[in-house]
């Protein structure tokens, strides 16, 4: 294979930086990386807030759930989805396409556009030999990361991307059997099959936590989203979308 398949192939999260601050070259190469993602429509519809400021950081790691690793990374990304510069494009071009806006058709785009990218960033990172964690605990409290990062209206942000030196890593996290995520020609549906392969990989997963935490550890993966999806999560979310002036048509 290929050092981009193998690069792609070798990824796990990182959580544990050394005390390192990014390069401004590697910052710019990060998010030119991001920039160069496909995006649909050529809509663009995303931005990408890189947090340096100390007392910011320390909020938003608080805000995220106390996740420390957020306030120590080399740097901070929060990629948000952004249809705000589409109002100042109807402003220019004299038209009002707050109904196109505010559609959930485009608050998609903007989830999509945002992921993509994020993604690109995340490999570009990788590719220097940085270490990278998705932070989607930024969305525990958005009203209050909204306010630390000043977003206007229609722009939500989504996750953040912690990037840093690795000072820790993990094992790699084993992924679900191949054909439970590719099918071929429509969607194949055996749930016997399912379950017997899904007791095989909760057998690896047991033993991957079990490995991992020194024995502190080792629920299944069906145990862990039936607990994970049994809380209600962040119900907020579908009104605070639609505050922020998304997904209301
Ligand atoms: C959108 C998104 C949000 C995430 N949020 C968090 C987070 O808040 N905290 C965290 O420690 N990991 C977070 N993760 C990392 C996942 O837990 C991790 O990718 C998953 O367990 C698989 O592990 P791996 O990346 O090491 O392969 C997030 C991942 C994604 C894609």
């Amino acid at each position: 294979m290929n050092t981009m398949i193998n690069l792609i192939n070798n990824h796990r999260s990182v959580r544990h930086f050394e005390d390192k601050p990014l390069s401004e070259e590697q910052i710019q190469m990060i998010v030119t990386s991001a920039q160069a993602a496909s995006t649909s429509s050529f809509i663009q519809a995303y931005s990408i807030i890189g947090v340096t400021d100390e007392a910011k950081k320390k909020k938003l790691a608080e805000l995220a759930g106390n996740q420390s690793f957020v306030e120590t990374c080399g740097h901070f990304f929060v990629f948000c989805a952004d249809l705000h510069r589409h109002k100042v494009v109807s402003e220019m071009e004299g038209i009002n396409l707050t109904e196109s806006i505010e559609s959930t058709e485009k608050f998609m785009v903007g989830l999509i556009d945002a992921a993509l990218a994020a993604q690109n960033a995340a490999l570009s990172a990788e590719s220097m030999g940085l270490g990278i964690c998705y932070v989607g605990g930024i969305r525990n409290n958005l009203h209050g990361i909204c306010e630390v990062l000043k977003t206007p209206e229609h722009v939500i942000p989504l996750f953040g991307l912690a990037v840093g030196y690795p000072a820790r890593e993990n094992e790699q996290k084993p992924r679900l059997p191949y054909h439970h995520i590719y099918h071929e020609n429509e969607y194949e549906q055996s749930p016997n099959q399912y379950k017997v392969e899904l007791e095989e990989y909760n057998k690896t997963i047991s033993a991957y936590y079990h490995e991992r935490t020194s024995g502190k550890r080792a629920d299944t993966w069906t145990e862990q989203m039936s607990h994970m999806f049994e809380k209600k999560k962040r119900m907020y979310m579908k009104d605070f979308v639609q505050e922020k002036g998304l997904d209301r048509v």
